[in-house]
């Protein structure tokens, strides 16, 4: 084992928090069609996230979070009330984590080698809620030394400004890049820290392998399938 210090920027949306939990949530007013409802919010969450990027506009991830559930929604032929949207909204800040995670963050607690930060799209305050209050990951929150959000870059990722962002409330200068890992679910997001020159590990926890062809010569520097493989895969590499 290398007793170098690594740092490690984990993803939360699709990496620490499962978006389809809140299925649980839809399905008191939909019932089968929760799951469907779930993933076609998530869809147009990232792809709002995406043409604002390309717009050159911004609007907070607390507005294309609503925005998006209500497309999916209209989509799917129905609508709810403000208050049913308002507590749907709040859950979103209380997302079930993967099933993995408890284990490996239990694990990095104990490692003096690691400084583990969160890095999401989602606002300050969601993403705070998330850690330091959800039932399922405020147990863990002490194993991050920061919450690093996009809110100050009003740009989402993939663009390189946010993981340059992310580098420089680390302390990282652009030649020190790699040392940066992030981790993430999220196939675009991984692309997005490799073409800024992080290394960046894919959490592909359905075991389904890497296809993601929107750069291909930018590939994940390594693929595990449960967290708990991080820490291992990434003393490989150093
Ligand atoms: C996040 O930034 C990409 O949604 C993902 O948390």
């Amino acid at each position: 084992m290398s007793d170098k210090q690594i740092i490690i920027a984990f993803d939360l949306y699709g990496t620490l928090l499962s978006t389809s939990s809140i299925s649980y949530q839809l399905e008191q007013h939909f019932g089968q069609q929760a799951q469907s409802i779930a993933t076609e919010w998530r869809r147009y969450q990232l792809e709002y996230t995406w043409r604002l990027n390309s717009m050159g506009r911004f609007e907070s991830f607390s507005d294309i979070t609503r925005n998006a559930l209500l497309h999916a929604l209209g989509e799917n032929g129905t609508t709810l009330g403000e208050q049913e949207i308002t507590s749907l909204m709040k859950a979103y800040d209380s997302l079930s984590t993967f099933p993995d995670v408890t284990p490996a963050l239990g694990r990095l607690a104990s490692n003096s080698n690691l400084t583990a930060v969160v890095f999401s799209n989602g606002t300050k305050s969601m993403v705070t809620n998330s850690v330091m209050h959800s039932k399922d990951l405020s147990p863990h929150s002490s194993v991050f030394k920061d919450i690093i959000t996009v809110d100050d870059v009003k740009q989402y990722k993939p663009a390189p400004a946010v993981y340059r962002y992310l580098a420089q409330k680390l302390g990282k200068a652009a030649s020190q890049m790699p040392e940066i890992w992030l981790v993430s679910g999220n196939p675009f997001d991984v692309v997005g820290a490799r073409s800024c020159g992080m290394n960046a590990i894919w959490v592909d926890r359905s075991k389904g392998g890497w296809h993601d062809a929107a750069v291909p010569s930018l590939q994940p520097t390594a693929i595990v399938h449960s967290l708990e493989q991080v820490v291992d895969k990434i003393n490989l590499h150093q």
